[in-house]
């Protein structure tokens, strides 16, 4: 979040968070805070009024997150194209907010690379909310408990937000 305030600050976007305190979650935490961030910036960047939120919630079916925006939307024949690397939907617009049209392609990988699932639901006008679904125990080539007993070396995990 820290990351990211001055951004909303500048554009006076609300910018809140509805996660429960103490959530665990055993996940590689660098690849689910990657996914966070390029979610976020992509909010704060197609958002020019209104407000932004993420949520993290866990649930049996793994940790869900949700990044909602009040932006300026996806229309729907372009959602099956925004993870594509290099996408964009509007030249004009990326040129002035800059990026390659990379930072969806990496949320799609390394959610994959997570076992997890991508939703996207928007509404041209009014706003976007991206979800994420990992589900538990999904470090590739290891069990949940095994990689909770490897804290050095392996991926990185533990808990994922702190507030
Ligand atoms: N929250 C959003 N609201 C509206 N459009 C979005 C949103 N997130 C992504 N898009 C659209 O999907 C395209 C691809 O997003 P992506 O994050 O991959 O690239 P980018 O933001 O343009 O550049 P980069 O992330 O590499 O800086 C964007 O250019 C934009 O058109
Ligand atoms: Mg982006």
């Amino acid at each position: 979040m820290a990351l990211v305030s001055p951004a909303a600050d500048q554009k006076h976007i609300r910018l809140s968070t509805d996660i429960p305190s103490g959530l665990f979650f055993v996940t590689d935490v660098g690849k689910v805070r990657q996914i966070v961030l390029n979610l976020l910036s992509n909010a704060l960047k197609y958002t020019d009024k209104g407000e932004v939120t993420l949520r993290a919630t866990i649930g049996a079916s793994g940790l869900r997150i949700e990044v909602v925006d009040t932006g300026i939307g996806i229309v729907a024949e372009d959602q099956p194209r925004i993870f594509d690397p290099f996408w964009q939907a509007d030249r004009r617009l990326t040129r002035k907010a800059g990026g390659a049209g990379l930072g969806l392609a990496i949320v799609d990988r390394f959610t994959h690379s997570l076992d997890g699932s991508l939703r996207v639901e928007s509404e041209p006008g009014h706003g976007t909310t991206f979800a994420v679904l990992i589900p538990p125990g999904a470090l590739p080539g290891t069990s949940t408990s095994s990689a909770a007993l490897r804290t050095a070396g392996g991926p990185s995990f533990g808990t994922v937000w702190t507030r």
